[in-house]
């Protein structure tokens, strides 16, 4: 069984809680369930060799360790939807109602509030260590960006990040210690909270742009979208959204 925190480091500076993961790891001193919190990083890392931006103990910034027992390298893109939906039942439960936009990004109306980056280790064919790093705004109210949100722009208040984290913490204790019944549910509980999923919208990809519905996700984790009569699938970087 996988308890998420009882391992805990609280570090108030890191480059990132991913790459602090990562060493214990190499280290051969990381247990399943070690997670690592930082009230600031000095070069977080988001996706796609993006950096990931965070005012100093605004937010929460952590990396949760999991030895999953038999975890396939086909089945990782579970991992992201698990983290997903973990994300939307923690907002819910402070009466924010966020949805995923594919592939794993966390999303409250047309704004971002929480982002993942999962790196996994692999043994062969097998996902040997995960590292899910997991950056959600919390209290932070100016961003640089224009569609970053913060759960203190819908509850009007701050909120403790130890209390988000233990949520956080909570959920996916249930999730990782009840996978095997219940990641066969993860994708459809995903494609119910799907950013723009029944809607005509402006999407672009190598021919251009294109207007198109997403219709849901597929068993290998690609985005399926409607574009007339046609369903197109699309791979991570496939796909832009417009
Ligand atoms: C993204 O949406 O681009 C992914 C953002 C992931 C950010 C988190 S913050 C904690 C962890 N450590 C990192 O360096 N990145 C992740």
């Amino acid at each position: 069984m996988t308890t998420f925190g009882k391992e805990m480091y609280h570090l108030n500076c890191v480059d990132s809680t991913n790459n602090f993961a990562a060493n214990l790891i190499s280290d051969q001193i990381c247990q399943s369930g070690a997670v690592i919190l930082a009230d600031v990083q000095t070069a977080g890392k988001g996706q796609m060799g993006n950096t990931w931006e965070s005012a100093e103990s605004k937010n929460l910034l952590c990396s949760l360790v999991w030895k999953p027992d038999n975890l396939s390298v086909d089945d990782q893109f579970k991992l992201s939807w698990m983290i997903s939906l973990a994300l939307h039942k923690l907002l819910l439960r402070f009466g924010i109602d966020a949805q995923v936009k594919w592939p794993n990004d966390i999303y409250v109306g047309s704004q971002k509030i929480a982002g993942m980056l999962i790196e996994n280790q692999l043994e062969g064919s097998r996902i040997s260590w995960v590292i899910a790093g997991i950056g959600l705004n919390v209290n932070q109210q100016q961003f640089d960006s224009a569609t970053a949100v913060s759960m203190h722009h819908f509850l009007g208040i701050d909120v403790q990040v130890k209390t988000v984290l233990s949520e956080l913490l909570d959920l996916m204790n249930g999730y990782v210690n009840n996978w095997e019944s219940l990641n066969t549910q993860f994708k459809a509980e995903v494609e119910e909270i799907l950013f723009q999923k029944g809607m005509e919208a402006n999407y672009r990809d190598e021919h251009g742009e294109f207007v198109g519905v997403i219709q849901g996700i597929t068993n290998e984790g690609k985005l399926a979208v409607k574009v007339m009569d046609e369903l197109r699938t699309y791979n991570l970087k496939e796909i832009q959204f417009c």
